[in-house]
């Protein structure tokens, strides 16, 4: 089945790369709940612990299900190694402890998620690695930031909630240059849209809690790259320190996968109705969407991404009040700060996703009191824009 593997289409691998059918001839991937793992005798168990033998000790370090799910999303991103954690912040945290050290530098995209923000500006700094924010698509701004011990470039394209979008290849040529790794949240492409590596990226990062779920079941994360990077180091953190993926958790994300490409396209879809429909309504001011021409980066988009993506967010005018009548006269809509779900979710980023940013770094990154954030499900596109137009025309 592997011989094929370089041949087949995206569509094919999420389906049917990595699972290694056991004697039962089960069609469907098995679950392995189980914490540890039984050796045939005791200089067994030694060779295994020392190295000497591969195979599973104890499930914090492996588990035949986590694996399948690792082995297709590694073959899904083009990467040689992938490693699932507990969640996507688990992902970012066993990246920056793997790969970085006191004394070391990161420059981390101004537009990323607020709680990736909070871990490298709070967190990080405890341990000695200081962090720079720079505007995503401004390449001059990275260039600046970057010192001699800078290690790690960190950013989201399309970043979350506003969907700005940074030109990968440029900057990975950047990165490389000055010596340094470039990591991408591929959370709101995932490999359907954007292979950040064949890009030129080094890493990339996922919460499978969103797109590679799709239904809002589970959380989890995984890391994508090369195998001293990902399969030693971030490994090396995940075996140790314990945000491990759970067996249960990897197997939805296995069904999840099988069915990404034909959702992706259908998220794209809906959320390109909805954002066109947005753009000409007269409380909206601004619509930020990839698909959009009048997104200022949406040449580039049409270059490194294979469609939009289903995020959007726009802007009422009136503020706060307006945004949350909008949100508030929602009948359908689910108001969570998930996305990535079959079901449409909305949240007001200023004082949801993003609460925990300063004002000054509020405004810095554009969140505004006005906006309000779209992650655009399966429903039809009709019934999501009659919940919003309720809002909406009473503004
Ligand atoms: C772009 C992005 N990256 C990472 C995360 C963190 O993922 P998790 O909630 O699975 O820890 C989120 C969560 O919303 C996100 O939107």
């Amino acid at each position: 089945m592997t011989d094929d593997l370089d041949d087949w289409a995206l569509a094919t691998r999420a389906i049917r790369v990595g699972h290694h059918r056991t004697g039962e001839g089960e069609h469907s991937e098995p679950i392995f709940p189980t914490s540890s793992f039984v050796f045939g005798s005791a200089a067994e168990a030694a060779a295994r612990f020392s190295g000497e033998q591969p195979g599973n000790i104890y499930a914090r370090f492996t588990n035949p299900t986590v694996r399948a799910f690792e082995e297709r999303l590694a073959s899904m991103e083009g990467g040689e190694s992938c490693v699932g954690t507990a969640s996507g912040m688990a992902a970012i945290l066993a990246t920056c402890l793997g790969l970085l050290k006191a004394g070391d530098h990161l420059v981390s995209s101004r537009s990323v998620f607020g709680t990736t923000s909070v871990l490298f500006s709070k967190y990080l700094a405890k341990f000695g690695v200081e962090t720079t924010v720079v505007a995503l698509s401004d390449l001059s701004a990275w260039e600046s930031a970057i010192r001699p011990e800078t290690r790690l470039l960190f950013l989201e394209t399309p970043s979350n909630p506003l969907t700005e979008i940074v030109d990968i290849p440029r900057l990975a040529e950047l990165a490389h240059d000055r010596g340094c790794l470039l990591a991408v949240d591929n959370c709101f492409c995932t490999p359907v849209l954007q292979r950040p590596l064949e890009l030129g990226a080094d890493l990339v990062i996922h919460s499978a809690t969103k797109y590679l779920d799709g239904q809002g079941r589970c959380l989890g994360g995984a890391v994508v790259g090369d195998a001293k990077l990902v399969g030693e180091e971030v490994f090396g953190v995940i075996r140790t320190a314990g945000p491990s993926m759970s067996p249960f958790n990897a197997w939805v994300f296995l069904k999840g996968l099988e069915t990404l490409s034909l959702r992706m396209q259908a998220h794209c879809a809906n959320a390109l109705a909805i954002a066109e429909w947005l753009e000409e309504h007269p409380a909206v001011r601004r619509v930020h969407f990839p698909g959009l021409v009048s997104h200022p980066q949406h040449e580039i988009a049409r270059c490194q991404q294979r469609g939009p993506g289903g995020i959007a967010s726009f802007e009422v005018t009136g503020g706060r009040e307006a945004a949350w009548k909008v949100i508030d006269s929602t009948r359908m809509v689910s108001i969570t700060a998930n996305l990535g779900d079959a079901k449409t979710t909305v949240t007001h980023p200023a004082t949801t996703t993003h609460g925990r940013l300063s004002p000054e770094d509020k405004e810095r990154a554009g969140i505004t009191e006005g906006l309000i954030r779209i992650a655009v499900g399966l429903e039809d596109a009709r019934d999501i824009r009659a919940d919003l137009e309720r809002g909406l025309d009473g503004l």
